[in-house]
């Protein structure tokens, strides 16, 4: 099948953590030559910044959230902020679960939101955009053609967080830990008040339990690339 690449669109990936929706977002962009919005990366570094500032106030949270200019190098490996790039401080257990709880605030995600909304709509210009998150589908870009939403087995999930933090030399407790804290965060993700993590109507539900990585993005990228043919013919 000759591959046919064209601006102007967004695809919208949803999920709860360690689905494998961060590898999966990340290659998808690449196979379509598009760019990767990573929106938990934005959560994550105002949870960094109010970590190391003992920010612990909704009023704290959104000043810093209101503060921070975010980037993304074009090769979609890494989020600047501030003109500094973040790397593995964003991946520490105790980011992970102050970012799930930072997030529930309105004042919070009104700032990020759109943000997202402005880097997406401007890189759309010139190349299609992956957008990965909880609120893609729903609230970010619910208007976008193609939507995603990743999830897998608690337990898997697990043992692909462990593995990868293991993999990158971050401490990140065990197994049993990770389990836990990604129960917990599951369940502040999706019963929050504003935008909670939640499929959309019209997504794609996409287990991947039992699938490895390459078979969900050939799937995704077949299912966007096929759309993209019959609709020109
Ligand atoms: O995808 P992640 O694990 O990097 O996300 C970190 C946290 O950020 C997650 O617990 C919930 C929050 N988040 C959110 O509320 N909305 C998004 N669009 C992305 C992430």
């Amino acid at each position: 099948m000759v591959k046919k690449f064209k601006a102007g669109y967004i695809v919208a990936i949803d999920g709860p953590a360690g689905a494998g929706k961060s590898t999966v977002s990340r290659l998808l962009a690449l196979e379509l030559n598009g760019r990767l919005l990573d929106t938990g990366a934005m959560y994550r570094s105002v949870a960094y910044f109010a970590v190391k500032e003992s920010v612990s106030t909704a009023v704290g949270f959104s000043k810093i959230a209101r503060r921070l200019k975010f980037d993304y190098d074009a090769n979609n490996q890494s989020i600047l902020v501030n003109g500094q790039e973040m790397g593995h401080r964003l991946r520490t257990q105790k980011v992970s679960a102050l970012a799930s709880k930072v997030s529930v605030f309105k004042g919070v995600r009104q700032t990020l939101t759109a943000c997202q909304r402005r880097l997406g709509k401007m890189w759309a210009k010139t190349s299609p955009v992956v957008v990965e998150g909880r609120d893609i589908g729903t609230v970010v870009f619910p208007d976008v053609e193609y939507k995603f939403y990743v999830t897998a087995d608690p337990k898997v999930r697990a043992e692909r967080r462990y593995q990868q933090l293991k993999k990158q030399g971050t401490k990140g407790g065990s197994l049993q830990s990770i389990l836990k804290s990604n129960i917990e965060r599951d369940k502040q993700d999706s019963h929050r008040k504003y935008a909670p993590l939640k499929c959309a109507d019209d997504a794609i539900v996409v287990d991947t339990s039992k699938m490895s990585i390459n078979q969900v993005v050939q799937f995704m990228s077949e299912h966007i690339l096929g759309k993209i043919s019959l609709m020109e013919g």
